[in-house]
């Protein structure tokens, strides 16, 4: 950042220096070149596309009211365009600009239609905030039925305190769930080391980071389990993660019992409702 910085100013200067005798055109061109490289390669961490679009825009419109502001700046620009356009021994520029911008409007087109391979920006919202409802159907089920993110809560979590043998049950039977469906990517102790972990993008969330589950309410679970990857809002893209949507696999009772389960097996505690919805 500081070399880039250094650079910059040292790039702006040589072309303030140089400025009388390659004339006004070169010089605001160089100018304008010089920042965008700056803005797209000199900052750290790369500031996002819209941001460079908006003062690459500015920087534009301040130099076109700088060359605006005199005769003789716009005479200055002017020349260089006017010069190529009509004399018959710049011929050649001509055409070779006829053909270089469409040729770079063709490449920029082409490079920007190639299929990516890049990890999702950095910007991807792991935890964006859930909808407020969710269509819960799980095979077998008639009709979906509406659940709410930020009232309803664990049907089971209730039990720890009155039944404790009870709620013991849920989470053996959520161990048998997680093991015959979650254990694969999210790994034999809840690590995130599956063996199918390494071969997906994002990566399956790491249940023993202290920054998942007690962060979290169960209700927000269980729509991330109902939902999976497919059911992110667009802030978790730009694609969709390999999370399956379980509600389409489990019923209802054993997306609970899996919850349940993944606390018991961490340790965790449920971040409460209220301290969610509060803040
Ligand atoms: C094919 C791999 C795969 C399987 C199988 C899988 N998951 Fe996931 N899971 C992921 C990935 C990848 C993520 C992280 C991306 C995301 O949040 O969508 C994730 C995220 C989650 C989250 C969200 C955590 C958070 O931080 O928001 C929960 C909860 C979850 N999985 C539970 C389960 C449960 C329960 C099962 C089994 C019933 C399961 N997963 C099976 C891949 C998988």
């Amino acid at each position: 950042m500081l070399i880039s910085t250094i650079l910059f100013t040292a790039a702006c200067a040589a072309v303030f220096l140089t400025r009388k005798k390659i004339g006004l055109f070169w010089s605001g061109a160089a100018f304008f070149v010089v920042t965008i490289l700056f803005l797209k390669h000199g900052i750290d961490p790369p500031a996002p596309a819209a941001l460079v679009t908006l003062y690459a825009g500015t920087t534009f419109l301040a130099m076109l009211l700088y060359v605006t502001s005199s005769k003789q700046a716009m005479a200055d620009v002017w020349m260089p365009i006017k010069s190529v356009m009509v004399n018959t021994d710049q011929k050649w520029a001509l055409y070779a600009l006829l053909v270089a911008i469409p040729g770079v409007i063709a490449f920029e087109t082409y490079m920007g239609n190639l299929p990516s391979t890049d990890a999702p920006p950095r910007v991807r919202s792991v935890h964006p905030p859930p909808p407020n409802t969710v269509d819960v159907k799980t095979p077998g089920m008639a009709e979906a039925h509406e659940f709410n993110v930020i009232k309803d809560d664990s049907p089971i979590r209730a039990l720890a305190e009155t039944d404790p043998v009870a709620f013991a049950a849920h989470v053996a039977r959520g161990k048998v769930v997680y093991y015959q469906n979650c254990f694969y990517c999210h790994g034999d102790t809840l690590a995130a080391d599956g063996h199918y972990a390494l071969s997906v993008n994002p990566l399956p969330a790491n249940f023993q980071d202290p920054g998942v589950l007690p962060q979290l309410t169960e209700a927000f679970l269980h729509w991330r389990v109902t939902k999976g990857g497919p059911g992110m809002p667009d802030a978790g893209g730009p694609w969709d993660s390999s999370m399956p949507a379980w509600e389409k696999f489990l019923s209802e009772e054993d997306m609970w019992n899996v919850i349940a389960f993944l606390y018991d097996y961490t340790g965790f505690k449920p971040r409460a409702a209220e301290s969610a919805e509060g803040h």
